[in-house]
């Protein structure tokens, strides 16, 4: 443990501090911890995770500072219908948002979080969301119960002592971030390896910017500056303020004259982010001298700048990763990211000591144990369906270390946006490019989203849902509102990003995806980089503009024409079921919507 005393409070700001002490009267810890970011306190807090059975700690050989958390198996994606946005109106927050007045929910949190860390240390944890110092970050301090959570945090943000000088500035406001696992302990009681609470409630106030939860220590349910603060919170000042929080990764790619083309990509969440921001391009891509740049691979903030550019950072500085179908074949960067330094939730463990998860390896190992602590081979795996891995286990690794990493990834002013992408996991109808003709006709794009549901949150994976620009769980305000924002946003721009959408994994007549994906959709990304910088070929069609076959460049793939003809087809038919889903979130959103997005719609069906 460091020499420092760590309850002896780090900040001078006497409202931070009139704070800690009122949270404290109400949740009573046996302890307060200022947590000041250092090497000590990080390796300090692992050993104790290890000794209460929380954390394992794995091989040092094979896995260099790493550890294994196992999560109780009701605590293990974020829990979007018990996720609140208490804005002082219901219509405040929409019909796509859960609403409870915010006076009720008060009184509710107030008799939750009574008592509620007896017998545990409550940790001060000040957060950065974005480079600390940047023009463009936000500075929160979570108090939670949970060393978990703190060990997490210190990869996903920056934390500690900077971030308290910076609070001690006065200059910024603070997002006060409350959680607790909701599991006071009794003098004497035994801990459990994984404290939560049954009862869950992740709750916003967003006039207030404040966060509170209660009941959950996994990933986006505890872990406050990420989807709480950077993206429910953030939409709110970003509308505001007139700058964007967006569920996007920002990628650079870099062009065989050494020119970079940075685009921005909301995908809906486990749909491939992390994997697209690592791309690494084909061989023949290479050669000739493309690279592509990860700048984040989660969310990004969009503000523009004095000359009316768009610029974007990446808020956080680690990621938080589905760990399934990740390896040296998909993607190798996130592998080599993941390689020391990480954290494992939900994982399984290889008798040497090292993590395994499916698709990390085409052969699974012969015997490992799975994410809820049971003995599992092929075998078990076969005859019971039980996966080794839960299927939304996680690594959280720092940013830092990703190959492909950014020079300009920590910019304070953020890196040029020329380009944004929106996509989704679409079975059919969807063609594996297209751009929208404009802005406005590319947030109808945005806006009329849709994705197969995956295993990030609790719901029926495979359901096709309308996810408008990947932030149904995520807009901290109603959306139809977030419509007019997007709108509105051209204004402030003299140059507006080309939009573009995107889908990965369309299949044929007998299910299989018609398209190989990762390293190959450089193909599709060059196409973009053609668009945005040479105004590159394209051919105009009802819903926008498509490459033809001779657009792409194939060089170093045996992809025919026929089968390019039948992945980019456009079917009338399909398209009209397609519109008549947009309809029914337009429905929902009537009172709110944009007329632009009426007009496109309208302008939409005439083209159809
Ligand atoms: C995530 C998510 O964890 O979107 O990034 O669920
Ligand atoms: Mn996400």
């Amino acid at each position: 443990m460091s020499q420092r005393n760590p309850t002896q409070p780090l900040s001078n700001n006497a409202h931070l501090l009139r704070w800690v002490e009122k949270m404290a009267a109400l949740t009573q810890p046996a302890a307060i911890h200022w947590v000041d970011g250092s090497d000590e306190e990080y390796a300090a807090l692992c050993q104790q995770l290890v000794a209460g059975g929380t954390f394992t700690k794995l091989n040092e050989k094979l896995w260099p500072g790493c550890f294994h958390a196992r999560s109780d198996p009701g605590d293990v994606a974020r829990v979007e219908d018990r996720t609140f946005i208490c804005s002082l109106s219901k219509d405040g927050a929409g019909p796509t948002n859960n609403w409870v007045n915010p006076f009720e929910m008060r009184k509710k949190l107030r008799d939750l979080f009574t008592n509620c860390m007896a017998g545990r240390t409550m940790y001060v944890l000040p957060f950065s969301m974005g480079p600390v110092g940047s023009p463009m970050s936000q500075i929160g301090v979570q108090l939670t119960d949970s060393p978990y959570v703190v060990v997490n945090t210190r990869i996903m943000a920056r934390i500690g002592l900077p971030v308290i000088r910076e609070i001690d500035k006065g200059e910024k406001r603070v997002v006060p971030c409350m959680h607790s696992v909701g599991v006071p302990l009794a003098p004497g009681a035994k801990d459990v390896s994984w404290p939560c609470n049954k009862e869950k409630y992740i709750v916003h106030f967003p006039e207030t910017r404040e966060i509170w939860s209660y009941g959950s220590g996994y990933g986006g349910n505890a872990l406050l500056g990420k989807k709480c603060f950077a993206l429910r919170i953030a939409s709110n000042l970003a509308r505001d303020e007139g700058w964007m929080a967006e569920h996007m990764l920002i990628l650079g790619v870099e062009d065989p004259q050494g020119r970079k083309t940075y685009v921005a990509a909301a995908f809906p969440s486990a749909c491939g982010k992390t994997n697209f921001a690592m791309l690494i391009p084909p061989a023949h891509f290479q050669k000739q001298g493309w690279k592509v740049w990860t700048v984040g691979d989660d969310i990004a903030w969009l503000k523009p700048d004095a000359t009316g550019r768009l610029r974007a950072i990446n808020p956080e500085a680690g990621f938080f990763g589905v760990a399934p179908g990740t390896s040296l074949k998909t993607n190798p960067n996130a592998m080599a990211s993941l390689a020391k330094n990480t954290i494992f939730t939900n994982v399984a463990l290889t008798p040497d000591g090292g993590v395994w998860w499916e698709g990390m390896t085409d052969t699974p190992p012969a015997e490992c144990i799975d994410w809820q602590g049971k003995k599992w081979t092929p075998v078990i795996g076969k005859e019971t369906g039980a996966k080794a891995a839960h299927p939304n286990s996680r690594f959280t690794a720092p940013a830092s270390q990703c190959p492909t990493i950014d020079p300009a990834w920590e910019d304070p002013e953020g890196v040029p946006i020329h380009a944004i992408v929106f996509g989704g996991r679409r079975a059919t109808t969807m063609p594996l490019i297209y751009q929208a003709f404009n802005w406005s006709s590319g947030v109808y794009v945005g806006a009329t989203m849709g994705s197969e549901m995956t295993a990030a949150a609790a719901g029926t994976v495979g359901k096709v849902r309308r996810d408008p620009m990947a932030m149904l769980p995520f807009c901290g305000y109603n959306m139809g509102d977030y419509f007019r924002h997007w709108i509105n946003m051209q204004r402030q721009l003299t140059e507006t990003p080309r939009v573009f959408h995107v889908n990965w994994f369309r299949k044929d007549a007998d299910g299989k995806f018609m398209w190989p994906g990762f390293s190959e959709n450089m193909r599709v990304l060059k196409w973009i980089v053609d668009r945005v910088r040479a105004g590159g070929r394209a051919k105009e069609t009802p819903i926008g503009w498509v490459p033809r076959y001779k657009d792409i460049e194939w060089e170093g793939l045996d992809f025919p024409e026929a089968k390019f003809e039948e992945l980019q087809q456009f079917d009338r038919a399909a398209w009209r079921a397609e519109v008549l889903g947009h309809e029914e979130l337009f429905i929902d959103l009537h009172a709110h919507l944009p007329k632009e997005l009426i007009y496109e719609r309208e302008l939409l069906i005439c083209r159809l």
